[in-house]
């Protein structure tokens, strides 16, 4: 079992902003709830949560995020976004978009997938949830990264669709590494967005994500429909033609994308 230590995480930084205040705690409900709590009590931009394991782990949609301890990344930051009204997905692309990039500097193969999965051979290493108190003005950008975990720490259901960088490589990752890999990575794409706005971000991950002419089943209004993406909306939803019909998609009904 090895515990995380924050302070190695430090000198590993080159931020001005994510990562320079660290909450460490053994055990969270979600480092979500504790980031959304820190936030509305004030917290700077940049504030990050870690845990070494999450008993409420929460994904997209309602689901679970499963939190082993001591092996993965489990981690939230506060976002306190200049545009008001701001659409989820250019945040969300630009967590999976850091992920991506430091696991490639790792000689690892990323793919990513719409709207929030970072996949390695096709099995999700990394998610990331956004949640937003638009009243407030702030965000939390949750991210989950499967770093050490074991193919036998799997529940039986996730084995065929949940990986990790061990079960990926067979050797263990160091998580302050990737932590700081990540913040420094995060703060040169947020701050990118700040200057260029959000059209860059969502600009890129299509490039990577090689969305076009994939086929996608959705739900609307009760029917399901399939077809063909054609792209994404600037402010990032998935562009679908249906036998000539243009659909935006948003993350709640998409059913099936291959
Ligand atoms: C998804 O793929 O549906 C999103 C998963 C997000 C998981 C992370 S782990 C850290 C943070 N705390 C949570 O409860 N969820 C996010």
């Amino acid at each position: 079992m090895t515990w995380l230590d924050s302070e190695k995480v430090r000198p590993l930084l080159r931020t001005s902003l994510f990562g320079k205040e660290i909450l460490y705690v053994e055990e969270a409900t979600s480092t979500n709830d504790l980031a959304l709590r820190a936030a509305s009590q004030g917290a700077q931009e940049g504030y990050c949560v870690i845990a070494e394991r999450q008993t409420r782990g929460r994904g997209r949609l309602g689901r679970v995020w499963y939190s082993p301890p001591f092996k993965n990344l489990y981690l939230s930051l506060v976002l306190r976004p200049k545009a008001k009204g701001a659409s989820l997905y250019p945040f969300s692309f630009l967590s999976c978009l850091s992920v991506q990039k430091i696991l490639r500097q790792n000689g690892l193969q990323p793919s990513l997938k719409w709207p929030n999965d970072v996949l390695l051979k096709g099995r999700k290493v990394s998610g990331t949830l956004i949640e937003l108190e638009p009243v407030k003005g702030f965000a939390v950008v949750g991210v989950g990264i499967n770093v050490n975990m074991a193919e036998e720490d799997l529940v039986q259901d996730l084995r065929e669709i949940a990986t990790s960088l061990y079960i990926e490589t067979g050797r263990y990752w160091q998580r302050e590494q990737i932590l700081a890999a990540f913040l420094n990575t995060f703060e040169d794409l947020y701050a990118l967005m700040g200057r260029e706005g959000a059209r860059g971000i969502v600009t890129m991950w299509e490039k990577e994500a090689k969305i076009e002419g994939k086929s996608v089943s959705f739900e609307k209004n009760g029917s399901t429909f399939t077809g063909i993406v054609r792209g994404l909306s600037p402010e990032g939803a998935l562009i679908v033609d249906v036998e000539g019909r243009t659909f935006r998609i948003h993350g709640g009904e998409l059913i099936w994308y291959s």
